[in-house]
C-alpha cells in the first residue's frame, strides 16, 4: 500500500496554529497525515473533525489516529456541505479549517481506483464509490464537442479537439474501459515532440475527467463560500491547491472576503514547498498554500 506524506506540513501548522483546547476541521482528511500532527498539538482538550467523501480514506485515517480516541470525529461526506455537517454535529464555530484539495497518493497509486496513468485500472475516478457517474461513462457517452470542451476547460489541454476526435473514433470500434486504453488514445493524439515533457502527455486529460466525475470545482467554491460562517473571530483557514483551476478559486474567494472586510489574507503570494520537501516528496511540486484569518 502506498503511503501519503502530507504536503507543506510545517507551513500548515504555522498558519493554522493548532493549540490545546482548539477545534479544527480537516475537510480533506485523506490518510490523516496533517490530522495526526494537528491532533498532537490540540492535546489536551482539543478536537478535530475530519471529513472525506472516500470511505477507504476514512478507514485509513481512523487506523492512523486511533491513539487520539475521543479527540476526533470522522464524517463520510462531501465537504461542499461543510456548514450543515458542523451544525448537525452540534458544533458552534471552529478555530481553524484545512482544505488539502484533490486526491491522495493512496487514491492515485491504487490502480483499481482508475486515477492513475501508470497503474492500469478501470476508468473509474470516483472519490465516493457510492456515486454512479464514472470516467468510463463520460469517455464513452459524451459527444465529441462535450469531450473537447471538458478537456479544454478542466484540463487546460491545448490539443483537446484532437483528443476528443480520437476518443470518439476509438470507441466506435470498442468501448474504452481502462486507464491504459485511454492513455493510448491520448498519446496517439499529441504531436510527437510533446511526448517527452515533464508531465505525462495524458495528465491533463485525466485531470479533466477526474474534476468532472467528482464535480470538484463546484464543491470547492461552495465550501469556501460557507467557511466564514463556521469560523470564530481570529479563526484561520488554509487552502492547499494542486492546479491552477483550484488555486484560482481559492485566490478569488479570499480576495472577495478581504474586500468585504471578513478576512485578512496571511499569504501575499501562495506558499510553495521548500527545496528540501521538493526533493523528498514529488507531490509537493505543484502545491500552493493560501491562508487567511477571520477578522469579525
Ligand atoms: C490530498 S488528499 C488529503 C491528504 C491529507 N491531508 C493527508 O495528509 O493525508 C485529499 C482528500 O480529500 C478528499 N476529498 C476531495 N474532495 C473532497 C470533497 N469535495 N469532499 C470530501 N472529501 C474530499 C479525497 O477523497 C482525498 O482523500
Amino acid at each position: 500500500m502506498a503511503s501519503h506524506e502530507p504536503v507543506l506540513l510545517e507551513e500548515v501548522l504555522y498558519f493554522l496554529d493548532p493549540l490545546p483546547g482548539k477545534v479544527i476541521i480537516d475537510a480533506t482528511i485523506g490518510a490523516g497525515g496533517h490530522a495526526e500532527e494537528i491532533l498532537k498539538r490540540l492535546q489536551p482538550g482539543g478536537k478535530l473533525i475530519g471529513i472525506d467523501r472516500d470511505s477507504e480514506s476514512l478507514r485509513i485515517a481512523h487506523e492512523r489516529l486511533k491513539f487520539f480516541e475521543n479527540s476526533f470525529m470522522l464524517v463520510s461526506k462531501n465537504f461542499r456541505f461543510i456548514k450543515d455537517i458542523i451544525i448537525e454535529l452540534g458544533i458552534g464555530e471552529v478555530d481553524g479549517i484545512l482544505f488539502d484539495m484533490g486526491i491522495s497518493s493512496i487514491q492515485m497509486e491504487t490502480g483499481e481506483r482508475g486515477f492513475s496513468i501508470k497503474n492500469i485500472g478501470p476508468l473509474d475516478m470516483r472519490m465516493d464509490r457510492n456515486q454512479s457517474l464514472t470516467a468510463k461513462e463520460l469517455v464513452n457517452k459524451l459527444s465529441e464537442s462535450e469531450l473537447s470542451g471538458l478537456i479544454k476547460s478542466c484540463g487546460e489541454e491545448r490539443f483537446h479537439k484532437r483528443i476528443a476526435r480520437n476518443i470518439v473514433f476509438a470507441r466506435k470500434r470498442k468501448e474504452i474501459a481502462t486507464t491504459q486504453e485511454l492513455t493510448e488514445v491520448v498519446c496517439r493524439s499529441l504531436p510527437h515532440g510533446l511526448k517527452r515533457q515533464r508531465i505525462h502527455p495524458a495528465t491533463r486529460t485525466f485531470q479533466a475527467l477526474r474534476i468532472r466525475v467528482n464535480d470538484e470545482l463546484g464543491g470547492i467554491e461552495e465550501a469556501l463560500r460557507q467557511s466564514p460562517d463556521i469560523l470564530k473571530k481570529n479563526g484561520r483557514m488554509c487552502v492547499i491547491s494542486f492546479h491552477s483551476l483550484e488555486d484560482r478559486i481559492a485566490k478569488n474567494s479570499l480576495k472577495d472576503f478581504k474586500a468585504k472586510g471578513i478576512f485578512k489574507v496571511l499569504t501575499k503570494k501562495p506558499v510553495t514547498a521548500k527545496e528540501e520537501e521538493l526533493s523528498r516528496n514529488p507531490r509537493s511540486r505543484s502545491a500552493k498554500l493560501r491562508a487567511a484569518e477571520k477578522l469579525i
